[in-house]
């Protein structure tokens, strides 16, 4: 099979009838259901979510599962199926934000943050399994936590709107684990629909499926996993969120969304003063645009159109945000340069992955010729696939 058709990142068998076996194999018992919430690609609208803006991310078919059945005894019990280590196990009032638990403050983290906002959930028996990748920019943070929200949302009756679940999984990544990320993550994974990607208004969280039919174009985007592991915590994506929210300030507005691309060169010259954070201002306004452009290009059904906003918006990130790596760029560039219409790095950058919009005809050519680049320059070799919108977290046994 070529590397371009492969399904996925993972082609080990997984499935909800697999994840269901593996919690009576745990927990001597058969789970009440199983939950399955997905990873998300960024179309475009990269670290705009923070600033009030505009994102638009789609859905992978790789998901993350979560078996679950409630316990009477509020004990918490929690598996993976990914990560080696057994079962771990903490009274669930016994939670408390900058626990170390590892992996399991994801899950943790949504029981908390849903104890927190006076929700009636007591302990769980939980198991996961998951296909998308971790550190690979594809949110396989977000996938935990949005599993783990549904499985309470159902064997807790919660009746939670999907909203609610995004906020909820996004407090836990917040003030839980520690990492301060926006919502597009968590909405990707609650909100996404199969054929479309998400056009998501940050601000007040209004929604618009926008039909992204690529393969009807005869196009695709191939994902390029670099395998270079970002850690969001490490700093640098808290540390651009306080520049922006710092200029946001300064130029007197609640948020960057507030500068329109017209109102760019004035906004750039009253932050003389603050001359670290005028790229940040630049990408964000201009990003801001740019997903409106792609928006636009896709409703008049130019889809190839789209190709050269994704280019400038990884020039964006590279030049004024600083978040790419040498890695991403080589697979930008070379992915350009054997014939893409488009590329860029996306999610939170520093590592993960790239998207590149190519012509079915051409995905060979490209993904021959970023393995060849990445050998060449001594890189791992990376992983390259193609991604197709599918759905949002669902019930899926
Ligand atoms: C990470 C965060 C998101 C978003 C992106 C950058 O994925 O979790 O909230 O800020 O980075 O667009």
């Amino acid at each position: 099979m070529p590397a371009h058709e492969a399904a996925g990142p993972t082609p080990a068998p997984h499935g909800a009838a697999r994840t269901d076996a593996a919690f009576r194999a745990v927990y001597g018992a058969a789970p009440t259901g199983v939950w399955a919430a997905p990873g998300r690609v960024n179309l475009i609208g990269e670290h705009t979510d923070y600033n009030d803006g505009f994102v638009l991310p789609f859905a992978l078919t790789d998901t993350t599962l979560a078996a679950a059945a409630p316990r009477t005894d509020g004990a918490l019990r929690l598996h993976s199926g990914d990560v080696p280590g057994g079962v771990v196990e903490v009274p669930a009032d016994a939670l408390a934000p900058g626990r170390d638990l590892g992996w399991a403050a994801y899950p943790a983290g949504v029981v908390w943050a849903m104890r927190d906002a006076g929700l009636p959930v007591g302990g769980v028996d939980l198991h996961l399994d998951s296909t998308v990748p971790t550190g690979a920019g594809l949110s396989s943070s977000a996938a935990l936590e949005v599993a783990t929200a549904l499985a309470l949302d159902g064997l807790y009756g919660l009746g939670l709107d999907r909203r609610e679940l995004a906020r909820l999984a996004q407090r836990a990544e917040n003030a839980f684990v520690g990492v301060p990320c926006g919502i597009m993550d968590q909405t990707a994974a609650t909100s996404c629909t199969t054929g479309h990607a998400l056009l998501l208004d940050t601000r007040d969280h209004t929604l618009r499926q926008v039909p992204f039919d690529l393969t009807g174009h005869g196009l695709r985007l191939l994902v390029i996993d670099t395998r270079v592991r970002h850690a969001l915590a490490d700093g640098a994506y808290a540390e651009r969120r306080a520049g922006c929210e710092r200029a946001a300030r300064h130029l007197g507005v609640s948020a960057l969304r507030d500068i329109a691309i017209g109102q760019l060169p004035g906004a750039l010259a009253d932050l003389a003063a603050l001359p670290d954070v005028r790229p940040l201002v630049r990408h964000i306004v201009t990003e801001n645009h740019r997903v409106q452009q792609v928006i636009a290009r896709l409703d008049a059904g130019e889809p190839r159109a789209v190709g050269p906003l994704l280019t400038a918006g990884h020039a964006s990130l590279r030049d004024d945000f600083a978040i790419s790596c040498a890695e991403l760029d080589l697979a930008v560039d070379t992915a350009l340069a054997a014939g893409a219409l488009g590329a860029r790095m996306t999610g939170g950058g520093f590592g993960g992955s790239a998207v590149a919009l190519v012509e079915d005809a051409a995905a060979q050519q490209v993904t021959d010729a970023v393995h060849t680049a990445f050998t060449a320059a001594g890189h791992a070799a990376p992983r390259v696939f193609t991604a197709r919108p599918g759905p949002g977290a669902h019930r899926a046994a």
